[in-house]
């Protein structure tokens, strides 16, 4: 009789908010996980908690250095990957009374620019592994243009096109590719947001969630339902209908710098 070997997950992003809750329910279905985040704290609470299916590789994704040395690390110890979860990312607002194109840069940086460092890193990974899976985290901010989104979502819309397109690009290699597009999430990140944030979710309840749709592999993962079911037609408006909904959404910016 022979046993399934364990699947091997790449998860980004797992030392808080969903990543952290994607990352136990992983681990609670027996996977063997690397882990990775800036934090090494979590990661090494998760590789106690689950001994023998945790791999640390901490460091920061945006070096690609480092992303190089994660991916081959991980090619030493495991040899290949089953499936890689892009969940790190970063949400910075900005104020277009005094743009400041480092917030873009941040942002684009941590969300688009590391994502395609991990995808280099994982794909030779994952072409050694058993039915591979690569998977990125998006946003629901990208069926629509919303006000102070301009770095979110411009880096949100830049890895969705990244993905669609390399799912193209891979489907000769059964590599399926799947875009997750969470709607609003209580999270590390958006406890700074000071906007309502209708239908919300919990991390655990995000990550039950994710874990029970990847197995399917479909194209996206998007939630929560009603939320979607709201925002997405909202896409298929012409521009000026999009705009007008647009300035609806604008909020008194916060104060200038000089005011503070
Ligand atoms: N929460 C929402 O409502 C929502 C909605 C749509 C999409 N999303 C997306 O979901 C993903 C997870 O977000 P979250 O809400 O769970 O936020 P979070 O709690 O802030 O988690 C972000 C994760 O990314 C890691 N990270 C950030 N910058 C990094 C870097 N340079 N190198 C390595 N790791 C880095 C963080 O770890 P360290 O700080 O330790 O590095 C943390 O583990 C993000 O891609 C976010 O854009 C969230």
């Amino acid at each position: 009789m022979s046993l399934t070997p364990p699947r091997r997950y790449w998860l980004t992003g797992a030392s808080s908010g969903i990543g952290a809750a994607l990352a136990v329910e992983l681990l609670n279905s027996g996977a063997h996980v690397a882990l990775s985040s800036r934090t090494k704290g979590p990661l090494e609470a998760l590789a106690q908690r689950f001994p023998g299916q945790v791999l640390v590789v901490a460091g920061d994704l945006t070096n690609s250095q480092t992303v190089r040395e994660i991916g081959e690390h991980i090619g030493v110890v495991w040899g290949s990957l089953d499936t890689v979860i892009l969940n790190a990312g970063t949400c910075e607002y900005v104020d277009a009374r005094q743009f400041d194109s480092s917030i873009i840069e941040h942002v684009v940086r941590t969300n688009l620019l590391a994502s395609s460092y991990c995808i280099e890193a994982a794909l030779p990974l994952l072409r050694a592994g058993q039915t591979p899976h690569l998977v990125g985290v998006a946003s629901a901010v990208t069926y629509l243009p919303m006000p102070r989104a301009e770095a979110y979502g411009a880096s949100k819309a830049g890895l969705r096109y990244l993905f669609e397109s390399l799912r193209i690009s891979l489907s000769p290699e059964n590599i399926d590719v799947t875009v997750i597009s969470p709607g609003f999430v209580d999270t590390p990140l958006t406890e700074r947001n000071d906007f309502p944030m209708p239908l919300s979710w919990s991390a655990d309840k995000a990550a039950r969630h994710i874990f029970a749709k990847l197995e399917k592999r479909p194209l996206e993962i998007a939630f929560p339902a009603l939320f979607i079911a709201t925002l997405w037609p909202l896409s298929k408006l012409p521009n000026r209908a999009q705009l007008i909904i647009g300035k609806r959404m604008l909020r008194s910016p916060p104060p200038k710098k000089d005011d503070l």
